[in-house]
């Protein structure tokens, strides 16, 4: 049966009300659009929500990953363990500051890095350790912290998908030397596009916030502003990488959500386990005792003996009005790194594996009932029977 009568559901559309509309025009009514007291405040809520010490906004998190980069020094000639299961922005920010990304498996049932894996990685070039905490599911921080400190290591966190994320009591975002968020559109809270590092040391605190803008001297966004004109400094050939006080007002807005969307997400995630038991697939592993899981991604593994394959499953799904996602293809099935690094398909075969079966269900805290039961209802048609 086809949904087609009924609007489409998108895949990871965000909310935006009353509330964000409203701070969006008081914004645009104070006429500071750019930089200023709006990133302020957010920065400050956020490093609160997440227990660090520093917060600095920036313009994405792929910027975050970057700028986390460079303040640590990474540079040619140094190594970074990442895992292939990501999007490509991690592997990327490696990549631009000159640096090798090595790829370490992911584990087949949390998609997250395999510490082991990590421990085999490492070479007398390796700098730091990039964890993703897939899909919202905190990756073995205990693990890698160990692996780090044996080895002198950084520890730089991809939490894009893990705003709400805990890990034995300790909120991702206050665990490692730098983490970093991202507010894209279709994040657990979203600013358009923006981004968050954290961090509790105070130097590459600073160093984040300098090089993020240019590389001008602290405050420089400030310089236009009624406290009178204020010269600056430029001590680091920087990046343009701030977030805009209308972005900001957005974050400011949606962060205290946070936590009742995790909770919409929590019980439609537990719809669809309990709805897709009995189907050919492979529902995402448990969360593991004492984390909380942010619930970023609901991922389906296709079984090899569904009468779909991954991608026959999708066009079903979108001829009956329902958008879904891959998250993701192996980075390192993807041709750019297979030709300029040499990756080959069986090196990573865990990633692989997930890349070429994956799907993820809408998720979104948007979703009303009833289209949290067409979405259960397109799954069955597609895969049961
Ligand atoms: C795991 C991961 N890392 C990094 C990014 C990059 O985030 P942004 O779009 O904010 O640059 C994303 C975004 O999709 C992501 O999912």
């Amino acid at each position: 049966m086809s949904d087609k009568t009924e609007p489409y559901i998108i895949f990871g559309s965000p909310i935006i009300g009353e509330d964000e509309i409203a701070a969006l025009q008081r914004t645009a009514e104070s006429c500071w659009i750019g930089t200023g007291p709006r990133v302020h405040e957010f920065q400050t809520t956020f490093a609160q929500y997440v227990g660090a010490k520093h917060a600095m906004a920036v313009s994405s998190c792929t910027a975050a990953l970057h700028l986390s980069m460079v303040v640590s020094g990474v540079g040619p000639g140094d190594e970074v363990v990442t895992t292939p299961m990501t999007f490509c922005a991690t592997a990327n920010a490696i990549i631009h500051t000159g640096a090798t990304p090595v790829f370490a498996d992911c584990q087949r049932d949390t998609m997250n890095i395999d510490p082991a894996a990590i421990e085999a990685a490492i070479t007398p070039r390796t700098k730091a350790i990039l964890p993703v905490h897939f899909a919202g599911r905190p990756a073995d921080m205990d693990a890698i912290g160990a692996i780090a400190k044996k080895h002198g290591l950084l520890v730089i966190e991809d939490a894009a998908h893990a705003i709400e994320s805990v890990y034995k009591g300790r909120k991702v975002g206050s665990i490692s030397d730098l983490t970093c968020f991202s507010f894209y559109v279709t994040k657990n809270i979203t600013t358009g596009e923006g981004g968050m590092v954290t961090t509790g040391d105070p130097e590459l605190a600073k160093k984040i916030q300098t090089y993020g803008l240019h590389g001008l001297s602290a405050d420089a966004w400030s310089r236009f502003s009624d406290k009178g004109y204020k010269h600056y400094d430029v001590v680091f050939p920087g990046f343009k990488y701030n977030l805009t006080d209308l972005a900001a007002a957005l974050g400011i807005v949606q962060l205290p959500k946070a936590e009742q969307w995790l909770r919409r997400r929590n019980e439609v995630w537990a719809i669809y386990d309990e709805a897709f038991a009995d189907l050919p697939v492979i529902l995402p592993a448990p969360a593991e005792p004492d984390t909380v899981h942010a619930r970023h991604l609901y991922t389906l593994i296709v079984a090899d003996d569904a009468k779909v394959l991954r991608d026959e499953f999708m066009v079903a799904m979108h001829k009956k009005g329902i958008g879904t996602g891959v998250h993701y293809r192996a980075l390192h099935d993807h041709p750019y790194y297979a030709e300029r690094w040499g990756y080959r398909p069986e090196q990573f075969p865990n990633a692989h594996w997930i890349g070429e079966r994956t799907v993820s269900l809408p998720l979104t805290p948007k979703l009303t009932d009833h289209e949290v039961e067409r979405v259960v209802r397109a799954v069955r048609e597609v895969l049961g029977g």
